[in-house]
């Protein structure tokens, strides 16, 4: 699996930030936005690109563009849906595909809730929002979910990933690419990952 830690000032900057205590819901929201744009940036350095001529204000010229718009976003609710207009705002045509998973507390295991796909995902770039990959339980089921409609090509954003939960998914789906603001040291043993961000769901909602 290729893993890429973004590794930005301003990332670690704003991941700094986060990470504060009583950082305030507008405040933790605000960021996971601006770095998630962050990780937008670099998990799209290798989109194909192609030659176009078009009318410059000398005379026709060649320019680049990607080539082909076919992304789809995929937000894990609740949480993704924190990172998922950072990378629409890049990709403002790509197409949304929701899928509700929660994580049981007791067990530590995903319970998938809810799944919306775009009609026509085989020939898309999946592009799966969430910001927290802990034991990477979500993710590995989202991922099942996605490769069982087709999904061939998939990307993987999230803010904090731990070790166990990149593990995980390497082991679960190893063609896959992962982009993460940070990785973190480790779980603690309710599966919350240190240094980590706490819950990111409560904190972008506002709910604790
Ligand atoms: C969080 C997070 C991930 C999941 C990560 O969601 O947003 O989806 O936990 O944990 P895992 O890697 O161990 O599966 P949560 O279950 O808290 O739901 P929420 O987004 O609705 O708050
Ligand atoms: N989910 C979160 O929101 N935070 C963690 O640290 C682990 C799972």
């Amino acid at each position: 699996m290729q893993v890429t830690e973004v590794n930005h000032p301003l990332i670690q900057h704003k991941l700094g930030l986060m990470r504060e205590a009583d950082i305030s819901t507008k405040r933790f929201r605000e960021l996971a936005h601006e770095v998630s744009s962050l990780v937008t940036y670099e998990a799209t350095k290798d989109f194909e690109m192609e030659q176009v001529t078009i009318e410059g204000w000398n005379g026709p010229i060649e320019v680049k563009k990607i080539k082909g718009k076919k992304v789809t976003v995929v937000p894990i609710l609740r949480a993704g849906l924190g990172m998922m207009d950072a990378v629409l705002e890049h990709m403002p045509s790509a197409k949304v595909s929701v899928v509700g998973i929660y994580r049981d507390e007791e067990t530590l295991e995903p319970v998938p809730y809810f799944e919306k796909l775009v009609a026509n995902i085989e020939e898309r770039i999946a592009m799966v929002v969430d910001p927290m990959l802990a034991t990477g339980g979500s993710m590995i089921s989202t991922l099942d979910l996605l490769k069982s409609r087709g999904c061939k090509h998939i990307k993987v954003l999230v803010l904090v990933a731990a070790p166990e939960g990149i593990k995980a998914l390497e082991q679960a789906h190893p063609d896959v690419e992962l982009y993460a603001a940070a990785i973190d040291d480790c779980l603690n043993e309710k599966g919350y990952i240190l240094p980590g961000l706490g819950d990111a769901g409560d904190k972008i909602f506002g709910t604790k």
